[in-house]
């Protein structure tokens, strides 16, 4: 486990930049888990800017899901706090199998065990302007890359 923690929203998205170097071109899910306001959608506006997006990220609650693209990348975010709602009536496969795109989870507890074990969950805690980010993965063909974040 890898553990990183930020005293401001701009270093949220510094950390999120650093992610999104570390896999550009590559394929990988983030699970994003903590309460509302926790930093999860301010992660993934980093992640967007170090995978190159320029678009303007905002938090997709009431669409599920939003995928921004650019040359080198292409990035799914979606946000399955409204799934209770819903219902499993979307098709989560084809985001996690395309191995073309980086895959941002915000509220992933409905769909968790439905995924394969190749993600990365990042538990999100803390108060005031400070956040701890704990990285961690059941699977280890990510351990370098978390201990590099
Ligand atoms: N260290 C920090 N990292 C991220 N956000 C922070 C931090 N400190 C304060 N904040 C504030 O917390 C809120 C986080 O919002 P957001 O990223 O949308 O949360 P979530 O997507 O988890 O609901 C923002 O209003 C942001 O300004
Ligand atoms: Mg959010």
């Amino acid at each position: 486990m890898k553990v990183v923690t930020t005293n401001s929203e701009l270093e949220t998205i510094e950390l999120g930049k650093k992610i999104g170097n570390i896999f550009k071109g590559r394929h990988v899910v983030f699970l994003l888990d903590g309460d509302l306001a926790a930093g999860k959608t301010t992660l993934t506006k980093g992640i967007a800017k170090g995978l190159g997006i320029t678009d303007v990220i905002k938090s997709p609650t009431f669409t599920i899901m939003k995928e921004y693209e650019n040359d080198e990348a292409k990035l799914y975010h979606l946000d399955l706090y409204r799934l209770i709602d819903i219902g499993l009536d979307f098709d989560l496969e084809e985001y996690v199998f395309d191995k073309d795109s980086f895959v941002v989870i915000e509220w992933p507890y409905q769909v968790v065990d439905l995924l394969p074990d190749n993600y990365i969950l990042v538990k999100i805690e803390g108060n005031l302007n400070n956040r701890t980010f704990k990285f961690s993965s059941p699977n280890e063909m990510y351990e370098k890359e978390i201990n590099e974040i």
